[in-house]
């Protein structure tokens, strides 16, 4: 779903660029407290897998040259994002499938993974449900990779994909694994804002990239009241301020601001930004003559499952990668620096797994744990009334949206977290799926995303709550202050005991000193 580019400092564009600047930008823009050993395998190793995509096929747009272009995003120093029109995410899909096929690899399609099974404190593999036979499928690993993807569907308004609901934060969390920095939510400040079918799609940052201009409904360019790089601000500030003109009433029609690009030639923005112009005619607005309307969306979760540099997790037996993992991107993402990480670490996280895997027996499963998940993946379809999966879902997505979302303060936080014990309570158990039989059954499938949802909503508001300052994502409206005494640190999510515990863990400095 990631539109506008991927970052990779290869200076193409501007020659000054390099691994360090990307570096500075990547620490600096998430509010200082990524693990900075992670950022400068990013940072270092992007333009490398920029070229493995290139070889695979991937086709980038061009310097009239024939060097891969690069154009701005937002808080970073140099023009270093690299794209295919505004379908970049799609060119690596599309491209990595094809080269999955092409090497013969064996692909298990359209099966949900309910959790990951494990011997002797070990990962073992998964367990996991077959949708079209609704068959139960036990995998047994040597090694196993949890890349499952992020959250956004948790709430009410997001540019994320439907499958985006927090699975992987939740079985990382059930298996034992570490969780970091959960309460660093990120708002993309784009999203559009009608049809209600449309509501929180990607108007990608490429559109404010090539000069887009946002304005309220008085015609203000509004951006000038809250940062000197206007439009080309940090995420977590160009959202704050998109939000704020909405709630003081300065919006458009629609609930939006005005972004608007009709002033760059039409060839451009029909070359450079074609989703975008076709998603707006669908609607019948034409973006090379009059602005959109948009506001912000859930787009990334910037904590997650914890790893260390060889992206291993704190489980014998488990790698992770992508949007996942939590630590590299700090409080606050750069725009372009989700797709690098996903090349990046996922080309490491392979090659360990599979060095690991060389060197050890196959693993034996615990039956008790494979009985345990049968038992649970029934009890939503024999249970014959309750609660179905949707209304659990909308509720959870509103309670989000209004308690968890772009401005926070403590007292919205504990009704969140008041409310989403009391669903764990009263509502998961009574889940249950219409429908008859289990193949394709999609209402059974959503029973255990909503209980992943709502573990995930949990980790996310408590942390949230914990955090008692404003850092990067994290505004808290009674605590507008960044408090580096207190908060210069990562919180550290674990189970110990069947309890949720929390740690402040101080962050650690490598290459750069906080101010530098
Ligand atoms: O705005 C965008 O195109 C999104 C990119 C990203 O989140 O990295």
């Amino acid at each position: 779903m990631a539109e506008g580019g991927v970052n990779a400092a290869l200076g193409n564009v501007d020659p000054e660029d390099s691994w360090e600047s990307h570096f500075k930008d990547t620490v600096k823009g998430g509010a200082w407290i990524n693990n900075q050993k992670l950022v400068e395998t990013l940072t270092k190793e992007a333009p490398e897998r920029i070229l493995d995509l290139e070889e695979y096929g991937a086709l980038f747009d061009r310097t009239p040259e024939g060097k891969i272009v690069q154009r701005p995003f937002g808080k970073q120093s140099y023009r270093r994002t690299c794209y295919a029109s505004d379908r970049t995410g799609h060119e690596f899909m599309a491209t990595l499938v094809e080269e999955v096929r092409r090497r013969d690899i064996d692909v298990m399609e359209e099966i949900f993974v309910t959790n990951l099974l494990k011997t002797n404190n070990t990962v073992v593999g998964a367990f996991g449900i077959e949708y079209k036979t609704g068959d139960f499928l036990v995998f047994r690993a040597k090694a196993t990779v949890l890349a499952a993807g992020g959250t956004g569907r948790i709430y009410k308004t997001t540019s994320n994909a439907a499958q985006d609901t927090g699975d992987g934060y939740a079985m990382g969390y059930r298996a034992g694994a570490s969780l970091i920095d959960m309460e660093m939510f990120q708002f993309h400040p784009t999203g559009m804002v009608f049809p209600e079918s449309a509501c929180g799609r990607l108007v990608t940052e490429g559109v404010r990239g090539e000069g887009g201009i946002l304005t309220n409904i008085n015609n203000e360019r509004f951006m000038k009241r809250y940062d000197p790089r206007l439009e080309l601000a940090g995420r977590d500030v160009v959202a704050r301020a998109n939000a704020t003109e909405i709630l003081e009433g300065r919006g458009t029609p629609h609930g939006g601001v005005y972004l608007n690009i009709s002033h760059v030639d039409a060839h451009i923005i029909e070359d450079r930004l074609k989703t975008m112009l076709r998603q707006f005619l669908d609607t019948g607005v034409d973006i090379r003559k009059e602005p959109m309307e948009v506001a912000p969306t859930a787009h990334h979760l910037m904590g997650g499952v914890m790893v260390n540099e060889e992206v291993a997790t704190d489980l014998k037996g488990l790698w992770a990668a992508g949007e996942v993992t939590g630590g590299i991107q700090g409080g606050n993402r750069l725009g372009g620096n989700a797709l690098a990480g996903t090349q990046v670490f996922g080309k490491i996280a392979g090659e360990n797994a599979a060095k690991y895997a060389q060197n050890v027996e196959k693993p034996s499963i615990d039956l008790a744990q494979v009985k345990k998940e049968i038992k649970h993946a029934q009890s939503s379809l024999e249970r014959r009334k309750g609660i179905r999966p949707v209304q659990v879902r909308t509720k959870l997505a509103n309670l989000m949206w209004d308690k968890v979302g772009i401005f926070r303060t403590g007292k919205e936080l504990q009704e969140a977290i008041s409310e989403i014990g009391r669903m764990q309570m009263e509502e998961i158990p009574r889940l249950y799926a219409t429908g008859k039989g289990t193949r394709y059954n999609h209402e059974w499938i959503k029973t255990f995303e909503v209980e992943n949802m709502v573990l995930t909503a949990e980790m996310m508001a408590r942390a949230a709550l914990m955090r008692e300052e404003t850092r990067g994502a994290h505004y808290r409206k009674d605590l507008p202050k960044t408090d580096n005494k207190n908060w210069f640190v990562n919180i550290v999510i674990k189970q110990e005991n069947g309890k949720m515990m929390f740690k402040k863990v101080p962050v650690v400095m490598t290459l750069l000193k906080q101010g530098a």
